[in-house]
């Protein structure tokens, strides 16, 4: 068995692309295999690559990063997406300063307790970084092995991916676990892809079950996915009178630990949350935004509108001060909302709302 993954970490030495989690240096070094492990798991390389640079030189060392704050890292995170991995990977460098002296654990049950880190990250960090033969099975490992072994069975079933770990545990050769692991992941980035595997080029070709059987457009079997839910909702772009911008900032869910524009809710729940009250009345349509999120679709209409001048309070519009709003809402500047940590989905509001406003 290990002959076959003796092959394959051979010809990752060889073959391998030059990334920057690749360096020496990085390779040993736990934190920015966490690090990269995380940017990659909903993000193409290509797209990984300056972010992972620019992270690790802003935040070179678990303890830099337990340090910052968490505006800092959502920043650095900023057009990554996936903003639930930035939070965990704050929480899992202070765990790790508090529980470990500040070096991640050379062990799989200790990994997997820090936030955000599932079998796949414990496992990549453990073969890659110290070199202990640990299964990591994402989309591409399970094509990958799934196909050497002509397994039938849904990828998306906790048994066929129990049967793909093992495999892959298997195979491992000795003292070369962390070869081995990246080999699977880029044998499956770049030669056994999931429409034009370039079978020709693969160190397996010898071995695998489904060129063998000419079965590797019919596997891996995978269940269809259903369509993301969709979700109609209205974003409100809110200006006081001096033209800044009413942000809200969301502590948990889909957007958790990120900023954006408010949603619209009954009138006076958002004024009693917010203590700010908007001119609903007044509010122009300025578009529709789609987006979609892994299970998710957004259809989000926008509105623009002022702050409500209060003509009938007994003081009248122009004594009445607005008073600031109440976290977690915020008025900024343009400059400082282009400054914070949005989502995607808000900054297309923005770019909608704002030529709309004039901003
Ligand atoms: N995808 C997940 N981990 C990866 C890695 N270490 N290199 C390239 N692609 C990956």
């Amino acid at each position: 068995m290990t002959d076959a993954g003796l092959a394959l970490a051979d010809w990752f030495t060889a073959h391998r692309r030059d990334l920057p989690w690749r360096e020496e240096a990085a390779r040993l070094d736990p934190y920015r295999v966490l690090v990269s492990e995380l940017m990659l798991q909903q993000t193409r390389v290509a797209t990984a690559i300056p972010y992972f640079q620019r992270f690790v030189a802003r935040f070179p060392d678990v303890r830099s990063l337990a340090d910052a704050p968490e505006g800092d890292v959502m920043a650095a995170w900023k057009g990554l997406g996936y903003y639930s991995r930035a939070r965990n990977l704050l929480e899992a460098a202070q765990a790790v300063v508090r529980e470990h002296g500040g070096r991640l654990p050379e062990d799989f049950a200790a990994l997997r307790r820090l936030p955000g880190v599932g079998d796949y990250t414990a496992g990549a960090v453990l073969s890659i970084a110290f070199g202990v033969a640990t299964p990591a099975v994402d989309g591409n490992v399970l094509r990958v092995l799934a196909r050497f072994a002509g397994l039938d069975g849904d990828v998306a079933r906790p048994a066929t991916r129990k049967r793909v770990a093992d495999l892959s545990a298997a195979l491992s050769p000795p003292g070369r676990a962390a070869d081995f692991c990246e080999g699977l992941m880029e044998l499956g980035a770049t030669v056994c892809l999931p429409k034009t595997p370039d079978c020709g080029a693969c160190p397996w070709s010898g071995a695998c079950a489904a060129f063998a059987e000419g079965r590797t457009a019919e596997l891996p079997v995978k269940r269809p996915k259903p369509p993301p839910e969709r979700s109609e909702r209205t974003a409100l772009v809110v200006r006081d009178g001096a033209g800044r911008l009413l942000v809200e900032y969301r502590e948990s869910g889909l957007l958790g630990g990120l900023w954006g524009f408010p949603e619209r809710e009954a009138e006076d729940a958002f004024e009693a949350r917010s203590g700010v009250r908007p001119d609903l009345a007044g509010a122009r349509p300025a578009g529709v935004v789609e987006h979609v999120f892994t299970h998710r679709r957004w259809r989000m209409e926008v509105f623009a509108c002022s702050v409500a001048r209060a003509a009938d309070t007994p003081d009248g519009p122009e004594s009445r001060d607005d008073p600031p709003p109440r976290p977690p809402f915020r008025w900024v500047t343009e400059a400082e909302f282009e400054a914070l940590p949005v989502s995607k989905a808000f900054q297309k509001v923005w770019s909608t709302a704002r030529v709309f406003t004039g901003g």
